[in-house]
């Protein structure tokens, strides 16, 4: 793994130098993005087409797109010189993003019940992102990433590891209520209750945010932040839609319920 960084970069400062970049087209990305998606939502799950490719089985598309999120890393971290990995604030950070990731990679898609079929596009596009963002977040975690000793202390590193972790529960505990809306077999929508949900039509996505938005306050970098205003964008579209799919299929649907943020928004 190593041969192949040093193939790719002349020096650990080009290799630095390049991490600032993808991280601020990702931030790029991310405008562009929030415009297409004023015009389209993202064309998976209940807004598929065959516009954008041939049907992917959705629990193949899920393993086979998230898993490179999981196995750069992994590469990264164990298969190179990853001089960052002793210090404690690196270690903390990278087990937060693979706990995300072993739990959505190698566990998510095999709990999927009744998911509608994945767009070839769609999940290309998300296997490019996934190695991406995966070389971005541990990379610079494993081998450049440079905190004061007492960094865990800091009270952004502790109020950012908080978010993170109350992000990640309401996220997996969202994605749980969705699962068990549908009986074995079962395809069709209902109307999600419970949890979050009884609060916002995007619970899951409001969990998946506050997760990476305190990922990037406890880890305090331009790379973080790519990631968590991406997702910001992604989520926070996708749940606005959800919001309004859900007013127009269910009459009964609750009038209180707002689509992103509890009582706000
Ligand atoms: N970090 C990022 O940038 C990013 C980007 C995308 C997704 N994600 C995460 O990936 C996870 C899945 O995302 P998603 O966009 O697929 O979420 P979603 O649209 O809420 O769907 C999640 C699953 O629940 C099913 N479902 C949703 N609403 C339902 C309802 N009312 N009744 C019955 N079943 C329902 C869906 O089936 P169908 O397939 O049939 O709709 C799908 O299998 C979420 O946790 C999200 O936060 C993260």
């Amino acid at each position: 793994m190593d041969v192949i960084l040093k193939l790719l970069f002349s020096s650990e400062t080009m290799e630095l130098y390049i991490l600032d970049c993808l991280a601020y087209i990702m931030i790029s990305m991310a405008f562009l993005t929030f415009v297409t998606l004023l015009f389209e939502n993202v064309p998976y799950g209940r807004y598929a087409s065959s516009r954008y490719g041939f049907p992917v089985n959705v629990k193949f598309a899920w393993f086979v797109q998230e898993l490179p999120a999981f196995l750069v890393p992994l590469c990264l971290v164990f298969f190179t010189s990853a001089s960052r990995t002793s210090h404690l604030p690196n270690q903390l950070l990278l087990c937060m993003y693979f706990c995300h990731y072993i739990q959505r990679s190698l566990i998510y898609p095999f709990l999927i019940r009744g998911g509608k079929s994945t767009p070839f596009l769609s999940f290309l596009l998300a296997i490019v992102f996934c190695m991406y963002n995966g070389y971005l977040q541990t990379r610079y975690l494993s081998h450049y990433a440079e905190y004061p000793s007492d960094w865990v202390t800091h009270p952004f590193f502790i109020s950012g590891g908080i978010l993170w972790l109350v992000g990640w529960v309401i996220n997996v505990h969202s994605d749980h209520i969705l699962r068990n809306l549908r009986k074995p077999g079962e395809t069709g929508y209902k109307i999600p209750r419970g949890g979050l949900f009884e609060l916002v039509s995007g619970a899951n996505f409001f969990g998946e945010i506050i997760e990476w938005a305190g990922f990037a306050l406890a880890g305090h970098s331009i790379h973080s932040l790519a990631f968590a205003i991406f997702t910001m964008v992604v989520l926070s579209c996708r749940a606005v839609a959800h919001h309004k799919w859900y007013l127009t299929k269910f009459e009964d649907y609750p009038k209180s319920r707002k689509a992103l943020l509890p009582f706000v928004f």
